[in-house]
C-alpha cells in the first residue's frame, strides 16, 4: 500500500504549471474560475456518491436537476413546470442530445431499426466542430451535416441561404432532423437569428411521413446573457457604463430568442462560474422528450420514486457533481449577482468607477 500523504503529494504535483483560470492574465475565453459554493456542492457529490439515474440512488439530490429545469425554464420564458433538464458530459453531450432528439422525433423507427434515411442536420459554418462528433456517434453520418453560410460582418447565419437549403430539401423529399442555432460562437460570440429561423422552419415543414424538425440552440457559451433579457436598461440599477449597456442590451435581446427553441444547451462550466463538468440539456416539452425516448425495463433497479431519468438518458450511472454545481450557482449569485458579474467582466470596474457604493465582492 502507498502512504496516503505520499500518494496525495503525487496527485498535487500533477497540477504543477496548470493554468490559473482566476488570474486576470489568463485570457482564455470560456474557462472562468469556479465559485466556491459550486466547488463544495460538486465535491459533496464525490464524497456521498449519489447516482442520478433513479430516485433511490439519488434521493433529494435529484432536486438539483428538477429545480434547474424550473429555474432555467423560467429564465427562458418557457413554462417551468413543463420544462425538463438532463445534466450530461459537456456542451458536446448537449449537442448530441439535440441531434438525437431530432432523429427520434423525425425518424421514430430509427430507435428500433436504425437510421435508414439520410435526414439532415443543419447548422451554420461557424457552428462548433462537435457537429461532427454528434453526427458520427449517433450513426447519422458526418456527410449529413449541411452548413449554412454566415454573414461576414456578424458571423450570423444567412437566412436567405437557409431558406434555399430548406426549399431544396423539401423539393427532394429529404427530411431535416435538427436545425442548430449557435447562440454565442466560441470566439466571436455571434448569435444566430433564432426567432427568424423558427419562422422559416415553420414555412418549410418536413415531407409527410416524417416528424417535425427539432430546433436546438447551442447556447453553451452565450446562455448567461439571458440574465439581461429583462434588465431595466433605463433605470440601470447596477450602474453599468453607457458603453457596457450597449453590449448588455444587445446580448440580452439576442438571448431572449431562446424561447423559440425546442431545446437549449447550457454550460455552467463556461460563462457560469462552475467547475467542470456542469452541462445542462434543457428541453421545453419534458412530457414529449421523455416519452419518445422512453425505453427499457427496470433490470436490477426498481423505480420506487416518480423521477427516474435512467429510462431516457444516454448515460446509465450519472454523477450529481454537475447538477449540484449548476443548481447552486444561480441560487448563490442570484439574478442580480449574475448581471453584476457579467457586466463587470465586460468592463472591469464599471460599477465601482461610476458608483458611490462600495465595490461588490464575490466568493470566487
Ligand atoms: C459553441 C460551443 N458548443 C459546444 C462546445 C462543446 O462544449 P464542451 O467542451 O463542454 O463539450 C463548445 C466548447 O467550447 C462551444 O464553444
Amino acid at each position: 500500500m502507498g502512504d496516503l500523504e505520499a500518494v496525495l503529494d503525487g496527485v498535487v504535483a500533477l497540477f504543477n504549471g496548470a493554468p490559473n483560470w482566476g488570474s486576470p492574465l489568463t485570457m482564455c475565453n470560456v474557462s472562468p474560475q469556479s465559485n466556491t459554493a459550486a466547488i463544495i456542492a460538486s465535491m459533496l457529490s464525490q464524497v456521498f456518491a449519489p447516482n442520478t439515474l433513479e430516485g433511490e440512488y439519488a434521493w433529494n439530490v435529484h432536486r438539483a436537476e428538477l429545480e434547474t429545469a424550473g429555474m432555467l425554464g423560467n429564465l427562458l420564458g418557457w413554462d417551468p413546470l413543463a420544462t425538463g433538464a438532463i445534466y450530461t458530459y459537456g456542451g458536446g453531450g448537449c449537442f448530441t442530445y439535440g441531434v438525437k432528439y431530432g432523429l427520434t422525433r423525425v425518424l421514430p423507427h430509427s430507435r428500433t431499426r436504425g437510421i435508414r434515411t439520410d435526414a439532415k442536420v443543419i447548422c451554420s459554418q461557424q457552428a462548433h466542430y462537435v457537429r461532427q462528433n454528434a453526427t458520427d456517434w449517433t450513426g447519422l453520418g458526418m456527410d449529413n451535416v449541411v452548413l449554412v453560410r454566415t454573414d461576414e460582418a456578424t458571423n450570423r447565419m444567412d437566412l436567405g441561404h437557409l431558406g434555399e437549403i430548406l426549399q431544396e430539401l423539401a423539393a427532394k423529399g429529404v427530411p431535416v432532423a435538427t436545425v442548430i442555432c449557435t447562440m454565442g460562437t466560441t470566439d466571436a460570440n455571434a448569435f444566430d437569428p433564432l426567432g427568424e429561423v423558427r419562422a422559416l422552419l415553420d414555412q418549410h415543414p418536413n415531407p409527410p411521413g416524417f416528424g417535425k424538425a427539432v430546433l436546438y440552440a447551442d447556447a453553451v457559451v452565450g446562455w448567461s446573457w439571458i440574465f439581461f433579457r429583462d434588465y431595466d436598461f433605463e433605470a440601470n440599477p447596477l450602474e453599468f457604463s453607457a458603453r457596457a449597456l450597449l453590449i448588455l442590451r444587445r446580448n440580452g435581446q439576442a438571448m431572449a430568442e431562446l424561447r423559440h427553441a425546442d431545446a437549449v444547451g447550457i454550460d455552467f462550466h463556461k460563462v457560469g462560474w462552475a467547475p467542470y463538468v456542469s452541462s445542462c440539456f434543457l428541453y421545453r416539452d419534458a412530457a414529449e422528450f421523455e416519452s419518445i425516448h422512453r425505453r427499457g425495463t427496470d433490470a436490477y433497479l426498481q423505480a420506487r420514486t416518480p423521477y427516474n431519468p435512467m429510462y431516457y438518458t444516454l448515460e446509465v450511472s450519472r454523477t450529481a457533481s454537475g447538477s449540484l454545481a449548476g443548481w447552486e450557482t444561480p441560487g448563490h449569485f442570484g439574478k442580480e449577482g449574475m448581471q453584476a458579474i457579467l457586466g463587470e467582466s465586460w468592463r472591469p470596474g464599471s460599477i465601482s468607477a461610476t458608483s458611490s457604493r462600495p465595490p461588490r465582492t464575490w466568493s470566487a
